[in-house]
């Protein structure tokens, strides 16, 4: 564990965005209640062996209830903003089609609760949780998909349009795609690279019209979209571990950027990705193309990669951080501080990005909670060490302009359940209690000069 530093906010200058994140389907549980129709999460959750302890994100952080009281404590922690997501079946319950007016009085109650606060709301139209009617229709294999989106960025736009200044189009895509099309480990369950290809495209077309929508809709809006992305390094200087780093980069790094650039999926390095091009319809090369306000980067952690003859498509393997036997959250994701600043290099070097926000990081502990309080020292070390990795990349001229702390609350993290907690504030998931841990007085400490 690395020692923390002296420094402080204020180092990074007035305009740079400090906030912290969150999502629909990780906090808001209430699935059924006002109208909301199921999403591909909870249907997934319903599977047995999916998750971790079987584990649901129904009631999740209860925070369709417990938002003022979560907005509170964001207020209280003087942190400026916060990124949570929507839930379309929440709006749309069938996906497309009759609009749920509850739901969307439920966000309005959400942004009046932020504004009353002060806090600046940045909305993510995307993070993971299709309507199950959708999928039931094939989901993001189906290229309607860019109609049914269109649609739902629509409603949303003309919806909460004199509330949300701040848009992104998806969530990490490359993880949707990977973890829920190719790999079968995330919601909707589906594996093999036919699914996957078909979903990659249809995301990114999504991920402009999305973007094209909200321009349309609302005069002055900040639009961006996130990337999920991890410094890349070879286990050894061999040639073919190199190679094998480099096909992981394209596919982890560059997969979901590259087209909305103008500069088309990296196909030179992953030649089996060709295949993506039967999905392809006339004009989806400029149709995939956007500039992005800005885009969001959501770093955790380095992947150390190696040469695999056996693994399919890209033939390479990452290494476990625990098979490195290196310090590592309870994730297994290694704690490597630089991995931010090197993605913020690497990311910066692209003409077309403008500029980049830190929109996800945050680590797993195994936090106690002794005396209503949890002593995260190894959160307090980590986030300190990474925000310095962010400063020295700012320092040195690159593009990032803003930081958000992933996550408020401990919450549902996907196939791994309630186990990882990620949290500035402790939930008791039986009583949804929240304890605000050290590293949240930390934050707040730390935030004092902006404020
Ligand atoms: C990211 C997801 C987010 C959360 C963190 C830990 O990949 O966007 O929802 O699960 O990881």
């Amino acid at each position: 564990m690395t020692k923390k530093n002296d420094l402080k906010s204020e180092y990074f200058g007035k305009d740079f965005v400090w906030g912290v994140s969150s999502s629909a389907s990780q906090t808001e549980g209430a699935w059924n209640e006002d109208g909301r129709g199921a999403s591909v999460w909870d249907h997934f959750a319903t599977k047995r062996k999916k998750i971790l302890y079987n584990h649901t994100p129904e009631i999740a952080c209860d925070f369709y209830h417990r938002y003022p009281e979560d907005i509170s404590i964001i207020k209280s922690l003087g942190i400026p903003n916060f990124r949570f997501s929507l839930s379309w079946s929440r709006i749309l319950p069938d996906g497309t089609g009759e609009i749920n007016k509850k739901g969307i009085d439920y966000y309005n109650r959400i942004f009046d609760e932020c504004q009353k606060r002060n806090i600046i709301p940045w909305i993510t139209l995307y993070h993971w949780d299709l309507p199950q009617t959708l999928q039931l229709k094939g989901g993001w294999k189906n290229r309607d998909i860019i109609y049914w989106f269109e649609e739902y960025v629509s409603v949303c736009s003309k919806a909460f349009k004199d509330s949300v200044r701040n848009w992104m189009i998806l969530n990490e895509p490359s993880v949707y795609t990977g973890a829920g099309y190719f790999f079968g480990i995330h919601a909707p369950g589906e594996k093999g690279s036919k699914k996957f290809l078909s979903a990659v495209h249809h995301s990114v077309l999504c991920q402009a019209i999305g973007a094209n929508t909200i321009r349309r809709e609302i005069k002055g809006a900040h639009v961006g979209t996130t990337f999920s992305c991890s410094y890349i390094t070879p286990s050894s200087n061999k040639l073919k571990d190199i190679a094998a780093a480099n096909r992981v980069d394209a596919i982890l790094n560059r997969l979901f950027i590259e087209p909305s650039l103008g500069l088309g999926y990296p196909l030179k390095d992953i030649p089996l990705l060709h295949k993506i091009e039967q999905y392809f319809h006339q004009g989806d090369e400029k149709l995939m193309k956007v500039e992005f306000d800005f885009i969001g980067l959501q770093c955790y952690t380095r992947e150390v990669v190696a040469y695999n003859y056996f693994a399919p498509y890209i033939k390479a393997k990452l290494i476990p951080a625990n098979r490195r036997k290196v310090y590592h959250t309870v994730m297994d994701w290694e704690v490597y501080p630089e991995a931010i600043y090197q993605m913020i290099k690497k990311f910066s070097s692209y003409h077309g990005v403008k500029k980049i926000i830190i929109t996800e990081n945050g680590a797993a502990f195994n936090d106690k909670l002794e005396k209503n309080k949890v002593a995260d020292v190894e959160r307090i070390h980590f986030f300190s060490n990474y925000i310095a990795q962010v400063y020295r990349a700012k320092k040195e001229g690159y593009k990032v302009h803003g930081y958000f702390i992933w996550s408020l609350t401990d919450n549902f993290e996907w196939a791994e359940g309630y186990y990882p907690r990620f949290g500035l504030v402790y939930i008791d998931f039986k009583t949804q209690k929240r304890i605000i841990k050290d590293s949240g007085y930390w934050v707040k400490n730390f935030l004092m000069d902006v404020n």
